[in-house]
């Protein structure tokens, strides 16, 4: 097949790659195997038009600028975060969740207070958000398990996805501030869009009527 012809999608492993994958099979693509259990890390769709590539969701922009994908799809939290040259052509919807600032509701400290700790894995959107604002905060990058930050006393508040609540509730937290919504987008190489363009913008077309569709039936 002709190399130009190819196009390589990065999918971040585990929820938002079942999503993806349901979308594209509507979509006519076929490639439900991608989520058999397996180490592999390159799949193609039945047709061998489609390369997949299962990387970390956090380093799908990085993929997608670098022209390595043409397309990737991430939640918006990675792209605000990740801040990567690519262009963002689709809501996909799924993935919904927001971004909030969290912490004790009876926190002596307000969270316009400018000593403030503030624990999260989005060090970029937090750094952007409270010089926004005026305000030096304290950052404290983790990794995961956010929420132990204020009940620790590691920080004052985290900057987190929200998405059932539970995390929040199970540990007597609450949401402070809704920062933004966040759901999956559909991001697409700048360079890919011009030179594969009657490849990519069918599939964008097509994906775009499937999720109205589902839409309309909800
Ligand atoms: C995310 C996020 C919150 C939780 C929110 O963590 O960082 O901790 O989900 O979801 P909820 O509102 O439905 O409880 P994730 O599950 O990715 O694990 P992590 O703590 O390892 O980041």
């Amino acid at each position: 097949m002709n190399k130009n012809a190819l196009i390589t999608i990065a999918l971040a492993k585990g929820r938002l790659a079942q999503k993806t994958v349901a979308l594209l099979e509507k979509c006519g693509i076929e490639c439900s195997h991608i989520l058999e259990p397996s180490r592999k890390l390159v799949f193609y769709d039945r047709t061998g038009a489609y390369r997949f590539i299962m990387v970390k969701p956090t380093d799908v922009p990085t993929y997608v600028e670098s022209g390595v994908a043409d397309m990737g799809v991430c939640g918006k939290d990675t792209l605000m975060e990740e801040n990567k040259e690519v262009y963002e052509v689709l809501d996909l919807g799924f993935g919904a969740c927001k971004l909030c600032i969290a912490g004790y509701k009876d926190a002596i400290k307000p969270i316009t207070s400018p000593n403030l700790r503030v624990a999260t894995k989005y060090v970029g959107i937090a750094s952007r958000l409270f010089q926004m604002r005026g305000l030096n905060v304290e950052i404290i990058k983790l990794s995961g398990s956010i929420e132990l930050g204020p009940i620790v006393n590691l920080s004052d508040v985290i900057l987190d996805i929200v998405e059932s609540g539970s995390t929040l509730r199970e540990n007597n937290l609450s949401v402070l501030e809704e920062i933004c919504d966040i759901s999956a987008r559909l991001i697409v190489n700048q360079v890919s869009l011009k030179t594969k363009l009657n490849k990519i913008k069918p599939l964008i077309g097509s994906m775009s009527e499937m999720l109205s569709d589902r839409a309309s039936e909800e």
